[in-house]
C-alpha cells in the first residue's frame, strides 16, 4: 500500500507514471527531460485546475444558442520557483493561455540548504487570483515556503502547490508551515539525503533541463 499523506494528492495517472520513469533515468537527453517535464506539467495542471468553478454563458453553435460552461472568475497566476520551475510552464500556458505568471527568484543555500530570495515580480492584482506554484523538486520544502510566504506577503489567499517528485521531509515541513496550500506531485519518494537530494529522485532538475552541471 503506497503511503499517503493529509494534504498532498500524487497524481498517479499511467501516462504520468510512466514518463516520470522516463524522466528518472539518467539515460534520458537534456532535450526529453524537457519536453516530459512540459507534458506531466499539462497533465498534473489538468488536475489541479479540476475544481474550478465554471459559469454558464449564451453563445451561439452554428445549429441553435444554447448556455454553455467557461470557467469563472479572475485568471490564474502560474509561479514557477526559478530555475526549475520554468519546466512546466510552457506546457500549463498551452493549456491556459490567459494566465499570468509571477517570477519567483530563490536559490539553495549549498551549505545551510536555507532559501535566498534573488528576484520576485507578480501581476500587481496577484492578490485576487488563484496562484499555482510550480517547483519539479520538494526537497527540503524551504523553498516552496519561502515562495508562499512571499505571495501571502503581497496578499494572495488562494494557493496551490506544484511539484514532480518530492521527499517525505519535504512534504511534512511544508504541510505543517502552510497547511492550507494543497500540493499536487507526481510521486513521494524514499528520503532526502545529507546534500538535500531526494532519493531515488532524479538528480538536480535544473541541471537535467539545462544541461549544466
Ligand atoms: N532539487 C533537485 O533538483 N533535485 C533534488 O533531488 C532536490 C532538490
Amino acid at each position: 500500500m503506497p503511503k499517503t499523506f493529509p494534504g498532498v494528492t500524487v497524481v498517479d495517472h499511467p501516462l504520468v507514471q510512466h514518463k516520470l520513469t522516463l524522466m528518472r533515468r539518467t539515460s534520458t537527453s537534456t532535450k526529453q527531460f524537457r519536453e516530459l517535464l512540459n507534458e506531466i506539467g499539462m497533465l498534473i495542471c489538468y488536475e489541479i485546475t479540476r475544481e474550478l468553478p465554471t459559469e454558464l454563458i449564451d453563445i451561439e453553435t452554428p445549429l441553435s444558442p444554447m448556455k454553455s460552461p467557461v470557467i469563472e472568475g479572475k485568471k490564474l497566476v502560474f509561479a514557477p520557483i526559478l530555475r526549475a520551475g520554468m519546466g512546466f510552464l510552457d506546457g500549463m500556458q498551452n493549456l491556459i493561455p490567459s494566465a499570468r505568471v509571477a517570477f519567483i527568484g530563490l536559490y539553495r543555500d549549498p551549505t545551510s540548504l536555507k532559501s535566498v530570495e534573488y528576484y520576485f515580480k507578480a501581476p500587481e492584482d496577484v492578490a485576487d487570483r488563484l496562484v499555482v506554484v510550480m517547483d519539479p523538486m520538494l526537497a527540503t520544502g524551504n523553498s516552496a515556503i519561502a515562495a508562499v510566504d512571499m505571495l501571502k506577503d503581497k496578499g494572495v489567499t488562494k494557493l496551490r502547490l506544484m511539484c514532480l517528485l518530492a521527499a517525505p521531509e519535504g512534504v511534512e515541513k511544508f504541510t505543517k508551515a502552510h497547511p492550507d496550500v494543497h500540493v499536487w506531485t507526481a510521486a513521494v519518494d524514499d528520503h532526502l539525503n545529507d546534500h538535500g537530494y531526494i532519493v531515488p529522485g532524479l538528480g538536480d532538475a535544473g541541471d537535467r533541463m539545462f544541461g549544466t552541471k
